[in-house]
């Protein structure tokens, strides 16, 4: 007979080894950490307040009622702490900075050890609890997700848990962010609740996500397939789009994480963390006066671009490995966190296709629901052409990004550095979509088509084509016809544009725009 005391304490610490030295020692040999190690490294030292450490599962089929089968905490850890939530010292490239942030996260870290991480009803209870507190205070959830999905034992019971999950992580989409990182298996049903939040990243090698794996893959379809190719972080990053961003290791995806965690806002109610910047907000990049080449077929890097003009060089891309024709990711100008999007020249020479409209629309609609300005540089020469983009439904996917630009209400600052031309000129963060300020590089080149195409459409069959392209070229190649309508606002040298968007951030900070009231707009899907 043990007192009551003795009970605490002999459940906190059967709590602490999940399900036993044996399986944590198996998680280690696959070369994952377990729950709480993950924790530990997510959170700052000693931040981390744990809840329902002795909620245990209710079933009791198969045996699951015997003592044996039964883990205080179940198979999660769940509980809030801080990251960066006093005064730490940053390294960053190019100098060093002094971050004053304080915020609160909420996060779930599933255990592996107990029952294979699968989700019972108090698993899924655990998790819901969190994720009503970090609404309630206004708080970002992340998930450590690395589980063998429903619990068997339990039927429906435990998809009655996802279901709760899934509900919630749609009413706090916009209100907070979330984050999921995938760090083991995450299957079936399983993988609706990354998919439901905002950003998922994954660890190489060690975790997967698919909706049915391989063998039933082959019994429906007769596709031999592994695991690692169906739903790896390699596929999710290049192929699928499911995923944001593949990392190393735990450790390397963890510490990641809160790098990319201080980029962001608490809630929907708070603004970004600043960051003491020491990068001089008027610093002008010469560089860039000569970093558009002079023909225009000729790429560059647009990635050279954005690091010359953020704060130290540091930018956090999403999605660095699909749809490359497109650039997103975060940033900082004068310490403020800013959404970039940007085409890349250097990938099918910045055409927008189907993938990286909705890569970037994604994009623009986190930042805008989170006031995170938005930046864009463009250089795009239109809609990529084909029976396979028109049949795969360009129309309705290129609407997305045309959509999101418009509906954003955050400040919005637009770069023509180079082509901006068609439709894709409209898209990408025009003037008529509301643009608060458009600039223009005297390279840049707007108009409904190359030079080529053009006269080979409106003088067709004529002689002197070559003189039509010179005349064309004279009119429309260069960036006066878009200034003298207004519609960019100025024709900026390119070693200015830091100095200049920073200073635009800064009046823009007190913008209030607001739509027409609406239960909810109808993205086209
Ligand atoms: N429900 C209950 N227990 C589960 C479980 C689940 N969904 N998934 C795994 N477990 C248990 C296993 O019984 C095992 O228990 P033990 O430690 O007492 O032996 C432990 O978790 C580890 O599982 P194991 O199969 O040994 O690990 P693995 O790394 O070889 O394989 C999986 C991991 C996830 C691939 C495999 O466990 C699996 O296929 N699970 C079922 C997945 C599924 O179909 N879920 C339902 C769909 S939502």
């Amino acid at each position: 007979h043990l007192s009551v005391k003795e009970r605490i304490d002999m459940k906190r610490k059967a709590a602490l080894v999940g399900g036993g030295q044996k399986r944590i020692d198996a998680q280690h040999k696959r070369g994952k950490l377990t729950a709480r190690e993950r924790v530990e490294l997510l959170l700052d030292p000693e931040s981390f307040v744990e809840s329902d450490m002795f909620v245990e599962h209710r079933c009791s089929d198969f045996g699951m009622e015997q003592d044996r089968n039964k883990f205080p905490g179940d198979s999660v850890v769940t509980g809030r702490g801080r990251i960066n939530g006093r005064l730490v010292y940053v390294f960053s490239q190019v100098q060093s900075c002094i971050m004053f942030v304080i915020s609160c996260t909420f996060c779930f870290s599933q255990d592996f050890t107990v029952f294979g991480g699968s989700l019972s009803g108090a698993h899924a209870q655990k998790i819901c609890k969190i994720m009503d507190q970090a609404m309630t205070v206004g708080a970002p959830v992340i998930g450590l997700n690395d589980s063998g999905g429903a619990r068997i034992q339990e039927g429906v019971e435990s998809l009655a848990g996802y279901a709760d999950i899934f509900l919630r992580n749609v009413l706090a989409s916009g209100v907070v962010p979330q984050i999921s990182l995938i760090m083991g298996p995450c299957a079936g049903g399983a993988v609706y609740s990354p998919a439901l939040t905002d950003f998922t990243f994954m660890v190489k090698d060690t975790s997967y996500l698919f909706i049915t794996g391989p063998d039933v893959v082959k019994s429906v379809t007769n596709e031999d397939v592994t695991q690692e190719e169906l739903g790896g972080a390699k596929t999710h990053t290049t192929v699928s789009g499911v995923a944001h961003h593949a990392f190393e290791n735990d450790v390397d995806a963890l510490l990641n994480m809160r790098e990319f965690f201080n980029f962001l806002p608490l809630s929907n109610q708070d603004p970004s963390p600043i960051r003491a910047c020491h990068d001089p907000s008027d610093r002008l990049v010469t560089s860039l006066d000569t970093i558009v080449p002079f023909e225009t077929t000729k790429a560059y890097d647009m990635l050279d671009i954005i690091h010359a003009i953020v704060d130290e060089r540091d930018f956090f891309e999403i999605m660095p490995s699909y749809a490359k024709n497109i650039v997103v990711g975060f940033a900082r100008m004068n310490g403020r966190t800013v959404g970039i999007v940007g085409n890349q020249p250097k990938v099918a020479s910045g055409c927008l296709d189907i993938n990286s409209s909705v890569k970037g629309a994604r994009f623009v609609r986190f930042c805008d629901a989170f006031n995170i300005p938005i930046i864009t540089f463009v250089d795009v020469p239109g809609f990529l052409p084909g029976t396979a983009q028109e049949y795969g439904g360009i129309i309705r996917h290129g609407a997305k990004l045309l959509y999101a630009f418009a509906e954003a209400t955050v400040p919005k600052i637009t770069i023509i550095t180079r082509k901006a031309y068609g439709g894709a000129y409209d898209v990408m963060s025009s003037k008529h979509l509301r643009g608060d300020v458009n600039y223009a590089w005297p390279s840049a080149e707007v108009a409904v088509m190359g030079a080529k195409g053009a006269v080979q459409i409106i003088f067709r069959g004529k002689e002197n084509q070559a003189e039509a392209e010179a005349e064309y070229v004279e009119k429309f190649a260069n960036p006066f016809p878009a200034a003298v309508r207004g519609f960019v606002d100025d024709i900026i040298e390119p070693a200015t544009t830091r100095k200049k968007i920073c200073r635009d951030l800064e009046v823009l900070a007190s913008k209030k725009q607001v739509n027409p009231w609406k239960k909810h707009a109808n993205i086209p899907l």
